[in-house]
């Protein structure tokens, strides 16, 4: 389903809880970070998600922290936007097909699945697209880098900060689950073809095995 129109209206968001804020706020992040690093990417589209990003950097921590701040609200109404431009034209990729087996399977919101596993993926792809996720960490304030290690203890570090659930175990999946989430995240294609990086069952299978 794709949408005619979008009202934004920020002011809609006072009051949002932190648990909404910080999930919906990453998820808005991924999209914009899963199409700057897509096998995909646009130059006209780039420019959305790296403002989209810069605003989330920007943004996000005070939303959480302050439900009730009008600009913070307005800053990640704007970066919301930008993924969903993103979205059309380019689309998401690896984060959200390794996400998506926590919703089908845990009933686990879009966001919070999506912000558990951002950081892994980040890392992830990091060898394959190093400029790029360079560019992402310094858009979200963060030293630049992308050394594997160093990229995932940022953008780990910055989740938690937030107030983002980040173990897979506390949702409640089980361990002997893991291999079947791997098989159905590794069968979306429509997203896995479009990440920077081949991830195969078994790369997959060791992100959910970090993250449980
Ligand atoms: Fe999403």
């Amino acid at each position: 389903m794709l949408a005619d129109l979008a009202v934004v209206d920020s002011d809609l968001a006072l009051g949002m809880p932190r648990a909404i804020t910080v999930a919906t706020g990453v998820d808005a992040l991924a999209h914009c970070v899963e199409a700057f690093t897509n096998k995909k990417a646009h130059p006209f589209i780039d420019l959305y998600a790296l403002e989209g990003i810069r605003l989330a950097g920007r943004w996000l921590a005070k939303a959480a922290d302050n439900g009730h701040d009008p600009e913070a609200r307005a800053g990640m109404a704007l970066s919301s936007l930008y993924g969903g431009y993103c979205l059309g034209p380019v689309n998401t990729a690896g984060g959200h097909a390794v996400s998506y087996p926590l919703g089908a399977r845990y009933h686990v919101a879009h966001g919070a699945a999506n912000a558990l596993i951002f950081p892994h993926v980040l890392a992830f792809n990091a060898p394959a697209t190093p400029e790029r996720t360079a560019a992402i960490l310094e858009a979200l304030g963060l030293p630049a880098s992308s050394e594997p290690s160093k990229v995932f203890a940022a953008a780990h570090d910055w989740c938690v900060k937030l107030g983002c659930q980040m173990r897979l175990s506390t949702f409640g999946v089980l361990a002997a689950d893991l291999p079947a989430m791997a098989d159905e995240a590794h069968a979306i294609r429509r997203l896995l073809d479009n990440n920077p990086r081949d991830l195969s069952k078994a790369d997959i299978l060791s992100i959910y095995r970090a993250a449980f």
